[in-house]
């Protein structure tokens, strides 16, 4: 299976660039400044508005080894303890190390920290960090990010450009198809980034904004690059649901001191770990459930102790609080419901160091791609960090490659013939994100698992629209690398197999020949 749209390219309407970059969140717009100032004639392709993204709903802010007590080796042995046995060294080093020079960037762009009286900035403290070492501002340093970027990149942008296919031939990229405005258009180039964001969107409750949906992840499946660690999804312990969705409740909160309690007010997370509410995420999120599920009733994150250390929670998380008081709530005085819901995607379009993918002239960047720098289970505040460290380098990557690669328009005579439905049923993407809330979720098992196989592989091969059968794809490719894994690490928890095996300590391949037979 490769496209899943019909089109002969001589009869599409199309553009030429040096580099071509699909998303405009924190690392599409880090790889597409980078590569402006190199010179490179650039296009950035985003599906909605510039600023939906995951990038613009961050709360907590960027983790950087820079408070005095830090230091790049501490941040590198926390970033290693979260990932839970999987982290690759080489690529953490390279982010707790140009990561500082990175932040710094950023200030000088213009960014905003929060600043003590003598202008020093100031570090907030998240889950499994041994020091606090996290830069933001309030409660919404990613608008702060995504503001900053957007502000500085001075290539050209397409809005509502769904990009849908790449350009693929003799496993070389020259381009993409996307729909705008209604019309296909290719927009070529000899080197092209994904930087499409997560996958969270994907499940039923979920923290993120409606274009994660892990497009550019199948897309890149579809064309045969090869994904890695797609069993690990990160479930955030604390978000507030309702029947209208879901919202985030950074763990920064917990970092100023907001304590879980449960039904009869017990504050219970020292059962569970001795670092308690600022344990790691994954273990957070399973002793959230496992609470649930003992007493019978809600957890609550109450705010309370906050405000008895002199903190100002309305000046401090006032999107938060302002969110909560719209669903009538005061967290000064009432204790919160939370709940565990899909949050960041750890797998992703495996590369190298400089966002090389097994396509040539094709490279991956920020959440959508997997570096393998948060292993199973990703740092707190570690992401953003991220897509800046390896937006630059991505660029570096495409620069060094675009001086080699030409487009060939002989080559590039493609015509895509959208894989032919094996039924003619028609789903929604509702149906793709119930099927991964109810069985590819917090936990998981061979019998949850091959429900969702069976149920995902049917979605995939309908006649539903492009959004619903590639969302459908990359979930069943989560779903069979969740089955592939018969041991629990980080965020992936098998109920049949719940210890970690060490045969399983290392990370995973997956091609869309694994998907042959169920397709
Ligand atoms: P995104 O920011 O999601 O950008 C992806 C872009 O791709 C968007 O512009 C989107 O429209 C576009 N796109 C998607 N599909 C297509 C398509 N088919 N065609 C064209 N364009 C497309 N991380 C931290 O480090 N610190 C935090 O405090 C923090 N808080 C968070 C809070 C929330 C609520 C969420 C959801 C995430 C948070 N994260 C945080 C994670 C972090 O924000 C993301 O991992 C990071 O911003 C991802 O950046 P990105 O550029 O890879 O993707
Ligand atoms: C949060 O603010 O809790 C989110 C931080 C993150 O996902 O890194």
């Amino acid at each position: 299976m490769k496209s899943l749209t019909d089109f002969d390219i001589l009869e599409i309407p199309s553009e030429t660039y040096d580099a071509v970059v699909v998303g405009s969140g924190a690392a599409g717009l880090t790889c597409g400044i980078a590569l402006s100032e190199i010179g490179l004639n650039v296009c950035l392709l985003t599906k909605s508005t510039p600023e939906e993204s995951s990038t613009n709903l961050a709360q907590g802010g960027i983790a950087v080894a820079l408070p005095k007590e830090d230091s790049p080796d501490l941040h590198f042995n926390d970033t290693l303890k979260a990932g839970a046995g999987l982290v690759k060294p080489k690529m953490a080093r390279i982010l707790v190390e140009e990561g500082v020079k990175r932040v710094i960037d950023l200030i000088k762009m213009g960014a905003q920290f929060e600043t003590d009286s003598r202008g020093l900035l100031k570090f907030t403290k998240e889950a499994a960090h041994s020091v606090a070492r996290i830069v933001y501002y309030k409660d919404k340093t990613g608008e702060e990010v995504e503001r900053t970027l957007l502000e500085n990149y001075r290539g050209k942008i397409v809005e509502g450009a769904q990009t849908r296919e790449l350009l693929v031939k003799n496993n070389r990229c020259y381009g993409v198809l996307a729909l705008v405005n209604g019309k296909l258009k290719a927009f070529y180039a000899p080197v092209v980034a994904i930087a499409t964001g997560g996958a969270a969107g994907l499940y039923l409750k979920n923290t993120n904004p409606p274009t994660s949906t892990g497009d550019g992840i199948g897309i890149a499946l579809r064309y045969g690059a090869t994904l890695q660690d797609l069993e690990f999804v990160q479930f955030h312990p604390t978000a507030f649901c309702d029947e209208s969705g879901c919202f985030l409740i950074s763990e920064a909160v917990r970092g100023e001191g907001a304590v879980l309690i449960d039904k009869h007010g017990r504050r219970f997370m020292g059962d569970y770990h001795h670092l308690w509410e600022l344990a790691p995420r994954d273990v957070v999120t399973r002793a959230v459930e496992s609470q649930k599920r003992i007493t019978g009733g809600e957890v609550y994150l109450d705010f309370r102790p906050i405000e008895e250390r002199g903190i100002d929670i309305e000046e401090r998380f006032p999107t938060i609080v302002r969110k909560l008081k719209e669903k009538g709530l005061n967290p000064k005085k009432d204790p919160i419901p939370i709940t565990p819901v899909a949050h960041y995607y750890i797998g992703g379009i495996k590369v190298d160091s400089f966002g090389r993918t097994s396509i040539e002239g094709l490279f991956a960047v920020g959440e959508a791609s997997c570096t393998g720098v948060h292993g199973a289970n990703r740092l707190a505040s570690n992401s953003l960090l991220e897509c800046l460290v390896f937006g630059n380098r991505v660029a570096y990557g495409m620069y060094r490659d675009w001086r080699y690669l030409r487009l060939d328009f002989q080559e590039i005579r493609i015509t895509g013939r959208g894989a032919p439905p094996k039924n003619s049923q028609v789903y929604s993407l509702e149906d793709v994100k119930q099927v991964m809330w109810e069985n590819v979720g917090i936990v998981r098992s061979a019998e949850s698992l091959t429900k969702a196989i069976d149920r995902l592989s049917e979605i995939a091969s309908s006649s539903s629209p492009w959004q619903v059968r590639n969302g459908a794809l990359l979930g069943l490719a989560i779903a069979v690398s969740a089955m592939r894994r018969e041991e629990s690490r980080g965020g992936h928890y098998r109920s049949d197999f719940p210890y970690e095996r060490e045969e399983f300590r290392k990370h995973s391949e997956f091609t869309i020949t694994d998907l042959e037979r169920l397709l």
